[in-house]
């Protein structure tokens, strides 16, 4: 497979999903069918759940947690590391994925659009989301320091964006920042191990063409949006991204 042309001008920008994580062992949302255990998805990952079921919510949250302490990067997150290291600030990474794995593999360049497993914030107050890796039991569930010391009683909650919640306004301007840069340059642009089927994140491939990128699906199957794309390739991104990206 001959690897994309990426040349000292080139700005690459780079959208991944649960595809990504794969071959970590981290299951795809598409995989377990928007069920965990018995419980729609939407139960575990939205406000009305989290009012509804706090305990039920972070047992799910602390389930994942624990599982993703012992996943490794694999070659997919290895490579998009190593092209950043090549192209500097004309790069951008932005992921759907909570794992945190493209940081473990040393991406810095990365947006974390859906929040990140390892951050936590309170429910209610808006101090900063903090760093938190901890797995709560029903029993135990975390409290917010900061009402607490003003006389009120709030919950902490998972740094994540949940069903019908808003993405951070600063994740998209980092993004349209970097499109906006990349205009009228040499502007490639790939989605990886995403179903194309979740937005802002699927329409953002228009975005790019709009602005004169070439761009590159990679994924075990065409997406939903794969007639957005100028080249598809279908297959395992771990094997894929070394490929194309010639690291
Ligand atoms: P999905 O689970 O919807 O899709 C994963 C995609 O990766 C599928 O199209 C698979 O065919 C593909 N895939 C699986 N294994 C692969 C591999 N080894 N190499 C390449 N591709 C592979 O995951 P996302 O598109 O990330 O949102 O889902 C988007 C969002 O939907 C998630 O971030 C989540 C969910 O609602 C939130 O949690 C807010």
């Amino acid at each position: 497979m001959k690897p994309i042309h990426l040349d000292d001008s080139t700005f690459l920008f780079v959208l991944t999903g649960a595809g990504v994580s794969a071959e970590s062992g981290v299951p795809t949302f598409r995989d377990s069918n928007g069920l965990w255990e018995t419980h729609p998805v939407e139960k575990v990952a939205s406000p009305e759940g989290f009012e509804e079921d706090p305990a039920l919510v972070w047992r799910f949250y602390s389930q994942r947690r624990a599982g993703a302490k012992v996943v490794k990067p694999n070659a997919g997150h290895f490579a998009l590391a190593a092209i950043e290291q090549k192209l500097g600030d004309r790069f951008l990474l932005a992921t759907q994925n909570v794992d945190g794995l493209h940081s473990k593999a040393g991406s810095k360049r990365v947006v974390e659009m859906h929040g990140s497993l390892w951050k936590t914030r309170c429910s209610q107050c808006d101090r900063a989301p903090f760093a938190d890796d901890a797995e709560y039991s029903a029993d135990k569930l975390p409290g917010c320091k900061a009402c607490s010391e003003k006389g009120t009683l709030a919950l902490l909650r998972p740094h994540i964006v949940w069903f019908g919640e808003n993405l951070d306004p600063t994740d998209l301007e980092a993004i349209s920042d970097f499109f906006l840069k990349a205009k009228g340059k040499r502007f490639v642009f790939i989605a990886a191990g995403t179903s194309g089927a979740v937005w802002p994140a699927a329409g953002l491939v228009k975005q790019a063409r709009a602005l004169g990128a070439e761009t590159w699906l990679v994924n075990a199957e065409p997406s939903a949006n794969a007639n957005d794309f100028n080249h598809v390739q279908l297959g395992k991104s771990g094997d894929l991204l070394p490929a194309l990206l010639g690291v």
